[in-house]
């Protein structure tokens, strides 16, 4: 019985004694790490006191990459994960004191995560996790290519936001048209304050909200005009970070309604030159032609006033600016319809004309009549 009690302790202290955490200690931080993005990292993992024979691991937790290998007395770069080569490192003086850190240099968003540091020595080893919580940053991206559109149509100018901040503790967001700092729509603290927005604006731009959570801050700009053609800017500020990304509204197309407004003025134009060259040739010809004449005069009042009439009111519904449209418009139609109005007091003219004209002859014929007397 004694013996058999005896036998038992010294398996259980056969199985204590090869324990992986017998014999020395892993240290490792204490706490989780947050690290700049493109900066460096020290990953600490040491020993109190120096061992011999040393093997040291580190490898990520969740994908088991390994990210440093060191082994009879010295770093195996050939092992390591293709991700980490180059960029995670010993401190070489500091091994023989057992400091077995890591340098993790040009820290991407990707190395996030929980890393194993796990010491080998003469049967023994032991190990302490690492975590990379956060990698500091605020990435804001645009669309590198130009947004062009149609006018009338709607578009959308992308804004994505890559951070270690969780979207919802954002502070601000702000679209901003840079050709003139005017503000085209502003976010501030979960919520969109459609009351900043210029009256340029007002009414015609949006976030897609159901995105805002992804980080993603487009802007929707709906029917869209001529004149927001422009640079916009998504300016993005957290965590006392601030970053931007710029998009290129370009040049927009002609739409039917720009069309529209384009053949009016031409008809307009070409009209009148022409109907205007028609009465010049009908009235060199001197024949009895006067109603044909009669209605190539009322044409050439009436045709190019109701084309740039047209013209007007196509282009005030495609630029929205309905004050230079209803004017413009106005004096066009009432162009015509004064000149009727004035054609009732033609005859007062017609006089004047008439008068100027016998006044003409009846010079020429004195001074006729005088130089025949001064010759004689
Ligand atoms: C290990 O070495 C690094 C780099 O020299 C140093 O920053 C760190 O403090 C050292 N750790 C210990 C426990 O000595
Ligand atoms: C936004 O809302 C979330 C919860 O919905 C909250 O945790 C967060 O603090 C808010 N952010 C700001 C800046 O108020
Ligand atoms: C953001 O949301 C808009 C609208 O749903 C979508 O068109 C766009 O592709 C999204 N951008 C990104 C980067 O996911
Ligand atoms: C936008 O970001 C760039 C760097 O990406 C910076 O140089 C520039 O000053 C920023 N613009 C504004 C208005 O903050």
């Amino acid at each position: 019985m004694y013996f058999k009690m005896h036998f038992q302790c010294v398996l259980m202290l056969i199985f204590v004694m090869s324990d992986d955490s017998l014999g020395f200690d892993v240290r490792g931080p204490s706490g989780p790490l947050v690290v700049p993005l493109g900066g460096s990292a020290i990953l600490p993992c040491y020993v109190e006191t120096p061992l011999e024979k040393v093997k040291v691991v580190w490898k990520r937790t969740d994908s088991e990459a390994l990210v440093h290998l060191y082994q009879d007395g010295e770093s195996r770069p050939e092992a390591q994960h293709k991700d980490y080569h180059h960029r995670a490192h010993f401190f070489t003086d500091q091994i023989q004191h057992g400091n077995f850190s890591l340098l993790l240099e040009n820290v991407r968003a990707e190395d996030e995560g929980v890393y194993r540091c796990k010491v080998y020595s003469q049967q023994l080893a032991d190990k302490t996790l690492v975590e990379i919580k956060h990698v500091e940053r605020l990435l804001v991206s645009g669309s590198d290519r130009s947004v062009s559109a149609y006018d009338g149509e709607d578009v959308t100018l992308s804004c994505s936001v890559d951070s270690h901040i969780t979207p919802e503790h954002i502070e601000e967001v702000s679209w901003i048209r840079t050709d003139g700092d005017i503000m085209v729509l502003l976010y501030q603290n979960n919520e969109t304050f459609s009351d900043s927005t210029d009256e340029q604006y007002r009414d015609r731009v949006e976030f897609f909200t159901a995105e805002i959570p992804k980080g993603n801050f487009s802007l929707r700009l709906k029917s869209v005009r001529t004149e927001d053609k422009g640079v916009y800017m998504c300016h993005v500020f957290a965590g006392g970070l601030s970053a931007n990304a710029t998009v290129v509204m370009e040049q927009l197309g002609f739409s039917s309604w720009h069309i529209a407004v384009l053949f009016f003025c031409f008809a307009a134009g070409s009209g009148a030159v022409l109907l205007l060259c028609s009465l010049i040739y009908y009235r060199s010809k001197n024949t009895d032609t006067s109603s044909i004449i009669w209605t190539l005069q009322v044409s050439l009042i009436f045709c190019p006033n109701i084309c740039m009439f047209l013209a007007f009111m196509f282009w005030g519904f495609t630029e929205g600016s309905l004050h230079e449209a209803v004017t413009c418009c106005a004096l066009y139609i009432l162009r015509p319809v004064m000149l009727m109005w004035a054609l009732h007091y033609l005859k007062y003219l017609q006089g004047i004309l008439e008068f100027k004209v016998f006044f003409f002859f009846f010079k020429r014929s004195v001074n006729a009549y005088c130089w025949q007397h001064v010759k004689a």
